[in-house]
């Protein structure tokens, strides 16, 4: 039995030699750190603002960053009585001060204004928050994390390791990152996971007989229902499921992960060969091969951040394979690719063009007021081919009004539903590219995402 089987030791040393901070980087970041701390001191202290604290929290606080990923989160925690106004305006002040030395600042938005920085080459958020008595009496969403900090702290001295093979190997499956846009495994996620099963071993192990409707709640303080496929009950407060953002496909596609991991433990499942982009010669062969119909539609992307662009793109993938199947075309797959200045969102469809002919049933004849009415609607009507019984039914085969996906693409897509910043860029202009004319869009890293595709 492969829950028997153990992960050879010798992978996971040659795995954490890839991922693992070296001694200098701790050093360079634990550096780093004590700078801003001190900057944010001092800027307070400037601006007369005396009563704050300096937090650093996150992966770099915990010893479980992945090696290359420069990221710090410092957080400034104010008195919770300060009104949400007073912490936005001093909290901003503050982290502008401490901007004044960084290569680059840039102000950001979740449930209030932060500032994101980039600090000796490390990319530090600058979040103000509020010094709340626990994490249920959160003022604003981010008042958690300090406690989610103190949790993990406390609790994962000693299998750092293992919250490192896990995010890579997450990583290495594409389900690693709880943005819109991955809807996967947030980094707090991965910890929890640890701190439950003991090891990234047994996480594997337990998670590929997972099913949806998993929940795991580790201080047993939830009797909550939940819809979503896994339930993780944030230790720190019972109300919230860690792994909210996690899409169900992404659920399944880290079972799935886990499983043929167990079977053959390889250096792969962390560390995928990168696809090569498609050539345009590989692209007609596959055309050729498949006899299916490819569509992109191209518009430009727009100015948007992640979190905001990607919803809107799932949706128009939801509206454009709505519209087709509404018109009788048969959607095989969907996809969205975005880049700069593009965004593309692929269709392949069974065929691309229907005959003319459309058959329209109407009433049994029998039920007379109706049945005329219809008869009457298109018995030598203009494009109505012809008519006829069947089953008991009149039926009339008339002429189809969007023969080809393209033509009811160009002609409707843009009266579906669409998100504000997609609806105005599609608006402003669009093509739909078919099949061999995909050719023409060269950027290399759609040609990545093309040979995922076929
Ligand atoms: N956080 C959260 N929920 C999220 C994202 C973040 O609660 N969806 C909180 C967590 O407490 C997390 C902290 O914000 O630890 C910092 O977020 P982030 O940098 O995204 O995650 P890390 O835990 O630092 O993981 P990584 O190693 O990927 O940076
Ligand atoms: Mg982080």
């Amino acid at each position: 039995m492969e829950t028997n089987t153990s992960i050879p030791e010798d992978l996971k040393l040659a795995v954490l030699e890839r991922i693992k901070p070296t001694e200098a980087e701790r050093k360079k970041l634990t550096a780093v750190q004590e700078e801003l701390a001190e900057k944010v001191r001092a800027a307070s202290e400037k601006l007369c603002v005396p009563d704050i604290f300096v937090k650093m929290v996150g992966s770099a606080a915990r010893g479980t960053w992945l090696s290359g990923t420069h990221d710090i989160d410092v957080f400034i925690s104010f008195p919770e009585e300060t009104p949400r106004r007073e912490l936005e305006i001093r909290g901003m002040k503050i982290a502008r001060e401490v901007a004044k030395h960084a290569e680059y600042a840039e102000d950001r938005h979740a449930e209030h204004p932060y500032l994101n920085i980039i600090y000796k080459g490390f990319d530090v958020d600058l979040v103000p928050c509020f010094r709340v008595a626990s994490a249920c009496q959160l003022k604003s969403a981010v008042d958690r994390t300090p406690f989610h900090n103190e949790f993990v702290k406390a609790r994962i001295k000693g299998h750092e390791d293992e919250v490192l093979l896990m995010k890579q190997f997450m990583r290495g499956g594409g389900v690693y990152g709880s943005e819109l846009r991955t809807q996967g495994f947030s980094g707090y996620l991965t910890e929890l996971l640890i701190i439950y099963y003991g090891s990234f071993e047994n996480s594997v192990k337990a998670a590929s007989s997972w099913k949806p409707g998993k929940k795991i709640d580790i201080m047993q303080h939830s009797e909550m229902e939940h819809t979503e496929p896994l339930v993780i009950v944030d230790p720190t407060d019972p109300r919230r499921n860690v792994a909210a953002a996690l899409s169900l496909n992404k659920f399944c596609m880290f079972i799935d992960h886990c499983r043929e991991f167990l079977k053959n433990p390889e250096l792969k499942f962390f560390f995928p060969a990168s696809p090569l982009p498609l050539e345009d010669r590989e692209i007609l062969e596959k055309l050729e091969i498949r006899k299916s119909s490819q569509f992109a539609i191209v518009f430009e992307t727009p100015d948007v951040v992640d979190d905001v662009l990607y919803p809107q793109l799932y949706k128009m993938e939801q509206a454009a394979a709505s519209l087709l199947n509404e018109y009788d075309f048969s959607v095989i797959k969907t996809g969205v690719w975005s880049g700069k200045p593009e965004t593309v969102i692929m269709l392949e469809l069974i065929s691309g063009t229907l005959p003319n002919v459309k058959k329209r049933i109407g009433p049994p004849v029998w039920v007379r007021e109706h049945a005329e009415k219809f008869k009457a609607k298109y018995e030598g009507a203009e494009n109505v081919f012809g008519g006829y019984i069947e089953d008991g039914k009149y039926v009339y085969e008339i002429r189809r009004k969007y023969p080809t996906a393209k033509g009811l693409l160009e002609e409707l897509l843009v009266n579906s539903s669409l998100g504000k910043q997609v609806h105005q860029s599609v608006s402003e202009g669009f093509e739909v590219v078919e099949n061999a004319e995909i050719c023409r869009l060269k950027d290399p890293d759609f040609r990545v995402f093309l040979r995922k595709w076929v």
